[in-house]
């Protein structure tokens, strides 16, 4: 039988500066996705990569003393290393200077306007260079742009036109409809009012500038930005290319993670060009918040208080980062980002909570019985709380991660840490291993606390996939034992499995020291 199929995507990032933490946000997100649909049993194709056109690469590039594709090849470079530090699963990369996308985009562009989707017309408006948009004068706000807050100039040219306005009503539709189409639902109102006060046919063309796809029956013309970057979804699976078997097998996408900023782009013109092209529209776009820093402004680059994310993976694992990422900010909501947040949750939750579970289950293992169990089976009502929690756990976690509520799925697999925490004081294996003829219940103690870590082990994966093999390492858990269905199969483990202690998983940091130090990297 075929799997069933699973299309994850990320924005795709703008190449003008290096990768920093807020950019790491929804590519590990999309990550954690993918990761969770393939251990699930999905075929899963996770797409990401970099918008690499536009006027504001172009004038980067000039500054540099660079021609614009040199510029985004080095930037490119330090994205896709990124990527390889976090370990982030995508099976694709797509870049908008790509032949194939260079050669689909401009077949899209023809098709639209022969179809009479794209005319030709007059542009005349006002541009903020940095995010690539055109506002008209009634969405400025005091003059300057609505989304950034920048200049914006008054930009008069010939320009090709996408009848945008006249797929208003089909969205609102699509939106009352389907309401699962746009979540979290704040964004879906958002979106509702915006189109509602009236939408515009959109410039998909510009002459002033070349650092873009040209028009191929008009090339004075470049592709103007979001028509370029938005169809990648569809390129990157083969859409206008000789083979488009991905296309059909992947197409719709099931998600597309995007930040708040741009879920107007992904809500509304995204969805008016499928329907243009008279293709299926995703199932789902997901518009998640941003990470502050310091001050509550958003972390960006033009705003100077970027933190490296290769120097916290440096310093402190991926897994760690990814986890705190995961935990601490709630997807669809802001946070705040604090070096003393982050080193907390190391602290409290993986070198405290997890660490020692494991730390302490393998070394009493170890100490009493050399490292194998006896192969016991008793029951003992005592141990229903724990099994029962251990059991019920992949059901609630399911429901979360449908709901990409990452974090309440990492806090409902941290309350079993802390219950199976809780036994080892309550059942207090030390005493039990005084007194002989209550081996074997101290035997059972310690293997239930095993099952506990397989579990654990098991539903971390798509967060922390480097830690989790080591805590199947060092409970003899094999791969058989780890699989999806067994996650919820209480005894799975063998009685007899080699247990093995190791290093601490995550060591403690002293929180002064180290705020120190990290003080020095903030720029
Ligand atoms: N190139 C466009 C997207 C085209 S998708 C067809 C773009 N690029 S971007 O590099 O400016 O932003 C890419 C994504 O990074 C956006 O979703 C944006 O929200 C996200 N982030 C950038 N800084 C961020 C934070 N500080 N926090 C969370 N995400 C943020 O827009």
């Amino acid at each position: 039988m075929n799997k069933k199929t699973f299309y994850i995507t990320t924005p795709i990032y703008y190449p003008s500066g290096n990768p920093h933490l807020g950019h790491s946000y929804c590519t590990v997100a999309a990550d954690v996705m993918a990761r969770y649909k393939r251990l699930a049993g999905y075929d899963v194709m996770f797409l990401t990569g970099t918008d690499e056109h536009g006027q504001k690469i172009e004038l980067n590039a000039q500054k540099e003393d660079m021609q614009p594709k040199e510029y985004v090849d080095k930037l490119v470079s330090e994205f896709r290393r990124l990527w390889d530090i976090m370990d982030i699963s995508n099976d694709r990369y797509i870049r908008t200077t790509d032949d194939y996308h260079v050669r689909a985009v401009q077949k899209i562009f023809k098709k639209l306007y022969d179809k009479g989707e794209i005319y030709k017309g007059k542009y005349e408006g006002w541009y903020c260079t940095p995010c690539e948009s055109f506002w008209t004068e009634t969405q400025l706000v005091d003059g300057k742009c609505p989304d950034c807050g920048r200049e914006v100039k008054l930009t008069r040219e010939e320009a090709y036109f996408f009848k945008l306005a006249k797929y208003a009503d089909r969205i609102l539709k699509l939106y009352e409809e389907n309401p699962e189409f746009l979540e979290p639902e704040s964004r879906r109102h958002e979106m509702a009012n915006f189109i509602k006060n009236g939408l515009n046919d959109l410039c998909v063309s510009r002459t002033s500038f070349s650092w873009g796809i040209p028009v191929e029956f008009d090339k004075k013309h470049v592709v103007y930005v979001w028509l370029d970057a938005l169809t990648n979804y569809i390129t990157a699976l083969g859409y206008g290319s000789d083979d488009d078997s991905d296309f059909k097998k992947y197409w719709p996408a099931d998600v597309h993670f995007v930040g708040k900023e741009i879920v107007r782009f992904h809500a509304i013109i995204w969805p008016a060009i499928l329907m243009a092209l008279d293709l299926p529209l995703p199932r789902k776009i997901f518009g998640h918040g941003w990470l502050l820093f310091g001050d509550g402004t958003k972390m960006s680059k033009s705003k100077g208080n970027v933190v490296d994310p290769k120097i916290l993976c440096d310093r402190y694992g991926v897994d760690a980062i990814k986890y705190f990422l995961m935990r601490e900010i709630p997807f669809g909501a802001d946070s705040v980002f604090t070096n003393e947040a982050l080193i907390k949750r190391i602290n409290f939750d993986l070198a405290n909570d997890l660490g020692n579970l494991l730390s302490r289950t393998t070394s009493m293992i170890e100490k009493y019985f050399n490292g194998v169990l006896p192969e016991i089976i008793e029951k003992n009502n005592e141990d229903n709380d724990l099994i029962d929690t251990a059991v019920s756990l992949k059901e609630k976690y399911i429901v979360y991660m449908e709901k990409f509520q990452f974090s309440n799925a990492l806090a409902k697999v941290w309350k079993l840490i802390s219950k199976a925490n809780k036994y080892i004081d309550e059942t207090a294996p030390w005493a039990l291993s005084r007194d002989k003829n209550r081996l074997s219940r101290l035997a059972c103690v310690l293997y239930n606390l095993c099952e506990v870590l397989r579990i654990v082990s098991i539903l971390i994966t798509p967060f922390m996939p480097n830690t989790s093999p080591i805590i199947a390492e060092q409970i003899g858990a094999t791969d058989e034992v780890l699989s999806w269905e067994l996650t919820n199969k209480w005894g799975s483990l063998s009685r007899t499995a080699k247990i093995k202690k190791g290093d601490p998983l995550f060591p403690r940091i002293d929180i002064q020291k180290e705020l120190e130090e990290l003080n020095k990297f903030v720029n």
